[in-house]
């Protein structure tokens, strides 16, 4: 039976407890749950789904998994600590964002780490996340993460750590593009005079069947923008205010500065 900590409890260290348990790939006997902010261990003893420890206690030599859900700027003054309490033959798996594996395998002298990219829709089990992972995680270990990570949605192996600097501008910053898009559309409507909850309904709905469109239908991303614009039509009308206001090469260039500022980070 896996024994699993995770270090950092705070938003994404909870969903990852929810999600295993959910799955039942933890049971809560086995499942750490090591906090040091007094308010947050509160809330976590009175959801009871995991013993809550306040350090880097001892138990945590007894996990096989070890998932860091810190802040990055919190990881240095962790792996201090943590160092002394790792069993050698246990699995790191990293979500901080912007902290490479290098750095983690030098300040906690362990070899075997896993360095995922999740997004928030992970929240719902809707999530997308990309890993990599050290040379010296062997078959059974990946396999055991990659069971853990799907428990929060989808995910994609990537044999390039540098890759994850775009993953991140894509899939890990990608939900705040689609709900600005989204919010701008609401504002439109409620512009041309239709209530703001209605508004939303047909946003979000037109959303939705966009999405299992694409995913799910014969025709590709430009295919399916012709079948919407018929000539001289209001499709055209908008898509032709977006052509001449650059928008597809802006979007294409605040990408690129999420990825440039993913960079910046990782080299902090
Ligand atoms: N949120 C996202 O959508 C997202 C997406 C991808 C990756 N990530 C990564 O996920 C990680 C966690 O993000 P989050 O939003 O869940 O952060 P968060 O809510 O701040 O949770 C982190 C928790 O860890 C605690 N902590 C700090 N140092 C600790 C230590 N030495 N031992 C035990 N607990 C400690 C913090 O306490 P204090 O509050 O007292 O410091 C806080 O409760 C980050 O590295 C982030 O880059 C997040």
């Amino acid at each position: 039976m896996n024994k699993i900590a995770i270090i950092g409890c705070g938003n994404m260290g909870l969903i990852y407890a929810n999600s295993f348990l959910r799955y039942k790939i933890v049971t809560k006997e086995n499942l750490l749950l090591v906090e040091k902010n007094e308010q947050r261990q509160n809330t976590l003893t009175a959801l009871n789904i995991g013993k809550v420890v306040t350090s880097n206690a001892d138990e945590i030599k007894h996990c096989n998994i070890i998932i860091l859900a810190v802040k990055p700027q919190d990881f240095k003054e962790l792996a201090e600590t943590l160092k002394r309490v790792i069993n050698p033959t246990s699995m790191i798996l990293s979500i901080m964002a912007g902290t490479e594996m290098a750095l983690i395998q030098s300040l906690l002298n362990h070899q075997q780490i896993v360095r995922a990219m999740p997004n928030l829709p992970v929240e719902i089990s809707m999530g997308m996340t990309a890993y990599c992972a050290s040379p010296q995680v062997n078959v059974n270990d990946m396999m055991l993460i990659e069971n853990l990570l799907s428990t929060t949605g989808r995910t994609l192996y990537l044999k390039d750590e540098q890759q994850l600097n775009a993953v991140t501008a894509l899939s890990g910053s990608g939900p705040a593009y689609f709900f600005y898009f989204m919010k701008y559309m609401i504002e439109a409507g409620v512009k041309m005079g239709i209530e703001e909850h209605i508004a939303s309904i047909l946003v979000k709905q037109t959303m939705l069947g966009a999405f299992q469109l694409i995913n799910n239908g014969q025709k590709s991303l430009d295919e399916y923008i012709t079948s919407v614009s018929s000539k001289g039509g209001t499709t055209e009308a908008a898509l032709n205010c977006f052509k001449e206001n650059a928008l597809g090469e802006t979007i294409i260039k605040a990408l690129t500065k999420a990825e440039q500022r993913a960079k910046e980070l990782s080299l902090k």
